[in-house]
């Protein structure tokens, strides 16, 4: 989607100062070449966030998120990269001309503006005369005309070319208006998608309308809802109704209150419950974890009364705890809606239920009736418990939840841990790629950690020291696979390491975090040689060592077949004096 042309990216990479721009969001004191203060994307009471001005990126040392002046605006807003480089364009008046033939870009810049204009279409027709009925409905469940208005709640008209009409003659082409969505083709040509319909747009992180929810009213059309389909702007599985406007009170609160549905998300907001999201007209998915995941830790997942409601929480909590947030849970009385629940209760007996959520894992206990089961009943639920556990990637959670879990349903801790070896990991329904973006790089080995050291030493400030380990190191010593590609773009690519343009390189997330941690790294150690040493002895001496074990069993086999192992033997020897050589 990138069509911004390379010098104009380098024009903006230039000109905007990571220091002004953080600034506007994080408060920043400054400490020496550093500034600090309170990193924007996990909760924290002491200043680890540190931006470096010469270098022009940042780095959070609580939870090493990092990279440059666009991946903050990345992260920050939930933008693409092409956004954050338009936005920071906007902020610094640089024009930016995009490619020639981009139709790429252009179809989404006519995408947006289809969307612009359905929507204020909608919204007219609501405070118009055509919307009294629709209006009435709206007040009648107890929203202002100020919630109405903020999130541009609208109307379609019982038509089925008002919108046809509206855009006609506006220079939209028959593909962008098939991409958009908003239409229906037929024999007889196109018309109206949206009918007689209740309209919510649904907003893309930067507040742009990218998709439509549209409720019933006045009739009885078993379809309550009809939403957008999946188009080039609007994909369901990550997208949050909603989310522009609560994002930063997400971030304050340090969790997210989750609903099912338009109506109760608009309830709760307007009874000044800032944290809140929805998710818009989907189940919860690993990619709405991904989208999440910087923003808030905790999710209150606060669904529908009945027993649909309670099965998507169900299956939410595992999806959470398997991407490495905390569900917990607030349940609203049997058959009611959040929405209906605050009309019933008021808000202040809602809020006091939503500040004591339930740990999900109780939850999911309860829900299921689980200390009641029997016989063969019990035994499906202890395997299925076992199996969901099983995925947990975070040791301290899973084991938290087989504790809680043996203790509650009343099983030796050993068998549950038994059951659970038994289960098999389910390989996920999206890509790998997604599935990495969200854990960490960690690197524990010795042979990992030996590589990390190395490479480090390469964004040594002092060009003498990276001369140095650029001679004695070659490229066979990484078998890591981002630490190859670093030393790639070093030596092949002849990279500098003195810009954060080197930070784009790395589109995956962790990736980034990780190139920004070593980019940081400042420290001038005077011991280089003997880390150098050290580590090398480490990356030779392990295939060396492999080699051994292998001769060895080879030989043990041969003289327990009574075979001459004597050739294996002088290797053996060898390979120990190598290794010894080191
Ligand atoms: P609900 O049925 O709870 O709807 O579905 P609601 O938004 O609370 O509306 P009211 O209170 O009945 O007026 C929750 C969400 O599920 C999606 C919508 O996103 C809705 O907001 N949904 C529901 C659909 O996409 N299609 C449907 O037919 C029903
Ligand atoms: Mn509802």
């Amino acid at each position: 989607m990138s069509k911004i042309p390379e010098t104009t990216i380098d024009i903006v990479r230039d000109t905007a100062d990571i220091v002004d721009i953080v600034s506007q969001y994080v408060d920043l004191k400054q400490r020496g070449a550093n500034f600090f203060g309170l990193c924007p994307f996990h909760s924290e009471k002491t200043a680890s966030f540190s931006v470096a001005p010469a270098k022009q990126i940042y780095h959070c040392f609580g939870c090493n998120s990092g990279g440059n002046v666009f991946s903050f605006i990345m992260e920050y807003q939930k933008i693409s990269f092409p956004e954050a480089v338009k936005l920071l364009a906007d902020h610094y008046n640089i024009s930016i001309e995009l490619d020639n033939n981009d139709t790429e870009s252009e179809i989404f810049s006519a995408l947006y503006n289809l969307h612009y204009l359905a929507m204020e279409l909608y919204q007219n027709n609501l405070f118009s005369d055509d919307g009294g009925e629709a209006l009435k409905y709206l007040y009648d469940r107890g929203f202002t005309e100020n919630t109405l208005k903020q999130f541009n709640v609208g109307v379609s008209r019982d038509s089925w070319d008002q919108l046809v009409k509206h855009v006609k003659g506006k220079g939209f082409t028959k593909h962008q208006i098939n991409q958009s969505g908003l239409f229906i083709h037929s024999d007889k040509g196109v018309f109206d998608r949206f009918r007689n319909r209740i309209m919510f747009p649904i907003f893309h992180p930067s507040g742009k309308p990218i998709a439509f929810g549209g409720r019933i009213y006045n009739s009885d059309d078993p379809a309550k809802y009809l939403n957008s389909p999946e188009t080039p702007l609007y994909h369901k599985s990550n997208i949050f109704y909603g989310l522009h406007a609560t994002r930063d009170s997400i971030r304050r609160e340090e969790s997210v209150i989750l609903v099912e549905g338009y109506m109760d998300f608009l309830k709760l907001y307007q009874s000044s419950i800032p944290n809140i999201l929805a998710i818009s007209g989907t189940a919860f998915t690993k990619k709405h974890v991904i989208s999440l995941n910087r923003i808030s830790k905790k999710v209150i997942l606060l669904y529908d009364g009945d027993s649909a409601g309670g099965n998507a929480v169900l299956k939410a909590g595992w999806i959470l705890l398997q991407g490495g947030l905390e569900p917990l849970v607030v349940r609203p009385p049997e058959g009611l809606d959040p929405d209906d629940w605050i009309d019933k209760a008021g808000k202040k007996n809602v809020l006091n239920e939503i500040l004591s959520p339930q740990p999900y894992i109780y939850f999911n206990i309860a829900f299921n009736k689980g200390k009641t089961l029997q016989g063969s009943d019990r035994k499906q639920f202890i395997n299925n418990l076992a199996r969901e556990i099983k995925n947990i990637d975070d040791g301290i959670v899973r084991n938290d939840m087989i504790r809680i879990v043996s203790d509650q349903l009343m099983v030796e801790e050993q068998d549950f841990i038994r059951t659970m070896k038994t289960q098999r990991i389910i390989k996920d329904y999206i890509n790998e790629e997604e599935i990495t973006s969200n854990k960490s790089l960690i690197f524990t080995s010795k042979v990992d950690k030996a590589q990390v050291e190395l490479i480090k030493l390469l964004f040594c400030a002092d060009e003498n020291i990276r001369k140095y380990v650029k001679s004695v190191i070659k490229p066979s010593l990484f078998t890591i696979p981002i630490i190859k590609k670093i030393y790639n773009l070093i030596i092949d690519e002849n990279l500098s390491i003195e810009t954060s343009s080197f930070i784009e390189y790395f589109q995956d997330r962790n990736e980034r975090d990780f190139i920004t941690k070593l980019l940081f790294n400042n420290d001038n150690s005077n011991a280089i040689e003997e880390i150098v040493t050290d580590c090398l002895i480490i990356l030779k001496s392990e295939p060396l060592k492999q080699k051994i074990s292998k001769l060895r069993v080879e030989i043990r086999e041969k003289e327990s077949r009574g075979q001459d192992s004597s050739e294996e033997l002088s290797a053996l020897t060898e390979l120990r004096k190598e290794l010894n050589d080191l």
